[in-house]
């Protein structure tokens, strides 16, 4: 009776070590934008592309670069290493050195065009993206809440 029972404990455990691993393996996200942040892929199933930049583009999304939080900093991938800036919308639509503030135009502007508000080109680090317009909206719509 005692094994039983400890083998019962055993039991309990696993499943639910088991329900623990798959539920983080497979994370769901808040919303579509959010998740095209995180993994470069619309729940729409709509492609996501992106080029022109230097590095291995293969499954690369905002997060690699500009973090969970939006914050940036220092990136390393593929033994180049650079500064990626703070995309929080605060930030985004704060005040910069060599331009005006970004809008929601000029910041949809930046991401699929590459350029500044002052028509300027992005350092090639950024990649040009291709992707739906509501794919669009909906990661604008999650970046308006990173803070
Ligand atoms: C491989 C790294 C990398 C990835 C991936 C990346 N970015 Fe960037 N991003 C950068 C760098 C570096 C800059 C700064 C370019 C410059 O200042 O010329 C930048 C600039 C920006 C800017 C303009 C901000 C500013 O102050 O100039 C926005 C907006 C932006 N990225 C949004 C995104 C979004 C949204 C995604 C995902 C769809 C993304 N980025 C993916 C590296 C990256």
């Amino acid at each position: 009776m005692n094994k039983f029972k400890s083998r019962l404990i055993i039991l309990f455990f696993v499943i639910i070590l088991t329900m623990f691993v798959v539920s983080c393996s497979n994370t769901q996200y808040k919303n579509n934008g959010e998740r095209i942040y995180f993994t470069a892929t619309s729940s729409s199933g709509k492609s996501i592309f992106s080029q022109g930049s230097t590095m291995m583009q293969g499954n690369i999304s905002c997060v690699d670069c500009h973090g969970a939080d939006g914050h940036g900093g220092n990136v390393n991938i593929m033994m180049d290493s650079f500064e990626a800036p703070n995309i929080t919308w605060t930030a985004l639509t704060g005040s910069h050195e060599d331009h005006v503030p970004f809008t929601e135009t000029t910041i949809k502007d930046a991401i699929t065009k590459g350029i500044d508000p002052s028509g300027q080109e992005l350092e090639s680090y950024m990649p040009i993206w291709q992707m739906a317009d509501e794919d669009l909206n909906d990661l604008i719509g999650f970046l308006k809440t990173l803070k």
